[in-house]
């Protein structure tokens, strides 16, 4: 028998990534669930970011953001940069992260993030309390660490999962 609830999209594993911006006087960086492939050519994300956030602002003013991936030892820095605002704290500063120069946008990236995705918006849509920013990935860099061969390796990743409706965080068990 099936138990009817009320809507959500919650139920859905969602990716954790932490989006680092350019700003003044520091970057900043704002941990999202809401993230989406929606396109492999020209390759394009979507991200939601409610208009009440700092980051908010800073994405529009920018153009630009990178997605950087952390991996299972980032796991309180995905907490801080998710419940902080970069409006009262330096994020970087506060989870020891570095920004490093990205080679296609203004924003930079985390250095310790073993993935980072440059992107430039292309589109904004409201679908609701969230704003879709819509943005073509423009270059893409990943760790020698997490590699075999050249190729990506994702038992090199420790990758972890957001499960929104129970509020909870899962690493990724063995491959199928
Ligand atoms: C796991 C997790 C996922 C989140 N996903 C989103 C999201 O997709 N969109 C959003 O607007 N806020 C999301 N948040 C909330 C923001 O990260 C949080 O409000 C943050 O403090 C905003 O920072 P800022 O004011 O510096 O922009 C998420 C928080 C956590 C912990």
């Amino acid at each position: 028998m099936k138990i009817e609830s009320k809507p959500t999209t919650g139920i859905i594993p969602c990716p954790v990534i932490l989006l680092s911006v350019e700003g003044s006087p520091q970057p900043n960086i704002i941990t999202l669930s809401w993230v989406a492939n929606v396109c492999s050519d020209p390759p394009s994300v979507a991200v939601g970011i409610r208009s009440q956030r700092h980051s908010h602002a800073l994405v529009k003013e920018a153009g630009n953001f990178v997605l950087n991936v952390p991996s299972s030892e980032h796991l309180e820095a995905a907490k801080t940069c998710g419940t902080k605002s970069g409006r009262d704290i330096d994020k970087f500063a506060e989870c020891g992260f570095h920004a490093v120069a990205s080679s296609r946008i203004s924003s930079p990236m985390i250095a310790e993030c073993p993935i980072n995705l440059e992107c430039e918006v292309r589109e904004i849509v409201s679908p609701g309390v969230h704003d879709l920013f819509i943005a073509e990935v423009v270059a893409f860099h990943m760790d020698e660490d997490v590699t075999e061969n050249g190729q990506f390796d994702p038992q090199k990743m420790q990758a972890f999962t957001y499960l929104p409706l129970s509020g909870q965080y899962w690493s990724l068990g063995k491959r199928m």
